[in-house]
């Protein structure tokens, strides 16, 4: 062998041994990372055994919704078939000035019945006010407080709840927070076609779903659509009935609301979204609605996202980037929630791929703590990443960090847990990420956000008002 055959046979050889020494040191700093924080497994579901009530009229499941300006929507459900459906309300313990009433309804799948769904507006309510009510003239007396009128407004951010001993643990945690609305970004009961889960759903819930207006949209969860049998989605509509008609939607399946400053967008991940779809022109239709005066931040959850790089659920929101993103871009949305992938993830600005400064920051926060447990595993974007993510087969702790992550995303971490989004003033809001897999809300990611308002990006946009006025 000649000397410059030789030379080649050592540069391979080093090239190789090098490489596995990179790889080893890889492994080893995963190691090391993960070694900081061990998260517990999954927990079971809560075993639960409905409780018996007083009387077949008494109420259950007891949630609350913003339903127009000043107004709440009081849903519950009754065992009998002829209890009342109206609500006494008032600002004082026990003295009701005031009598709502509603409407009622009621489903069958297969072999279950449901109770009857009652869903009564209340109003018009005060701002910032504690009202005491009772629904259908007995059972006990409820307690809520009705959101501000202007800023500061504060959300508690869950999705993917389940009902499971991390769901009570979020649960707790979100309970400990100061809060006015809670935001739910789809996948609330795991019922998966057991209708009885959704009633223990129902109760899990009650005691912070009848104090706080929570504003849902669903998820995969909840589509329990059989083919030639049942349509989908029918549970879910029949007991968690949203303001679709009061913000001009003909679904329960995406609508908008309002509250102190903030425009909310909630859209459906399992409805047509196309360019040609209903739900495409009622979003166009709301957002030439929207007035930044009145409500400088604008914000839009939904069930799939648009921004992930965790292996669980890879690309499925790209179709509805694809039709949406441009138009949320233009109307300069300035945060967007979503869930189906059980871990967090925070992006930057971001539109079309990459950073920009006038697009919507996409947080994940499917983390509530449902039975199917967490999305270990992030997308890895190096060949060298691509070989250890093979080893780790064995042990999924090792990735789970270390990678590199997209330029788009700045903060990510499969762990349960629920956040908190406070609109402070017209240009500033702060989010911030509370883990819970210590069974204690720990503060694991924080961010003061600028409203795209105060940046001129909103101005800058109005010539893109084009898109969707066409
Ligand atoms: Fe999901």
């Amino acid at each position: 062998m000649s000397n410059f055959a030789m030379e080649l046979v050592v540069k391979k050889e080093v090239n190789m041994l090098l490489l596995i020494l990179a790889v080893a040191l890889s492994i080893l700093s995963d190691s090391v990372g993960a070694s900081e924080y061990v998260r517990p497994l999954p927990r079971e579901n809560l075993d639960f055994s409905l409780k018996p009530k007083p009387s077949a009229s008494s109420p259950q499941q007891v949630h609350i919704s913003l339903a127009g300006d000043k107004h709440m929507r009081v849903s519950w459900i009754t065992d009998d078939t002829y209890s009342p459906s109206f609500v006494e309300y008032g600002t004082f313990s026990g003295n009701y000035e005031h009598t709502a009433w509603g409407e009622s309804t009621s489903y069958s799948y297969l072999f279950y019945s449901s109770g009857k769904i009652h869903h009564v507006v209340i109003g018009p309510l005060e701002d910032l006010a504690v009202y005491y009510y009772r629904c259908g003239g007995e059972g006990p007396e409820f307690q809520l407080r009705t959101p501000p009128s202007q800023l500061p407004v504060a959300f508690a951010v869950a999705g993917d709840m389940g009902q499971t001993g991390w769901t009570k643990s979020t649960l707790d945690h979100i309970d400990q927070c100061k809060y006015d609305v809670h935001l739910l970004p789809g996948d609330l009961s795991y019922a998966d076609y057991l209708q009885h889960r959704w009633d223990t759903f129902g109760e899990l819930v009650q005691p912070l779903a009848s104090a706080r207006p929570w504003m849902v949209t669903e998820g995969n969860h909840e589509e329990e659509r059989i083919p030639l049998l049942k349509e989908g989605f029918q549970s879910y509509n029949a007991r968690w009935k949203m303001p679709s008609e009061e913000s001009g939607s003909s679904s329960n399946l995406y609508y908008s609301f309002e509250v102190a400053g903030v425009h909310v967008i909630m859209l459906g991940s399992y409805v047509d979204y196309d360019g040609y779809s209903e739900q495409y022109d009622w979003l166009k239709a709301d957002l030439s609605k929207v007035d930044r005066s009145k409500t400088p931040w604008l914000i839009a959850l939904f069930h799939v996202p648009w921004y992930n790089s965790n292996y669980a659920h890879q690309g499925e929101g790209d179709g509805m980037m694809a039709a949406m993103e441009p138009l949320l871009y233009t109307a300069g949305v300035d945060i967007i929630l979503a869930g189906h992938v059980h871990a967090y993830e925070r992006s930057k600005r971001v539109y079309k791929g990459r950073p920009d400064l006038c697009g919507a920051i996409h947080i994940t926060i499917g983390d509530g703590g449902n039975r199917e447990g967490l999305a270990q595993k992030y997308v890895h974007f190096s060949i060298l990443n691509f070989c250890v993510a093979q080893l780790t087969i064995f042990n999924t702790q090792i990735l789970k960090y270390k990678e590199p992550q997209p330029k788009w995303s700045v903060f990510r971490e499969a762990s349960f847990g629920h956040g908190e989004l406070k609109f402070v003033n017209s240009s500033h809001a702060y989010w911030s990420w509370h883990r819970n897999d210590d069974d204690e809300p720990v503060k694991s990611d924080e961010v003061w956000i600028s409203s795209l308002v105060s940046s001129g990006c909103t101005v800058e946009k109005e010539l893109g008002k084009t898109l969707y006025n066409n």
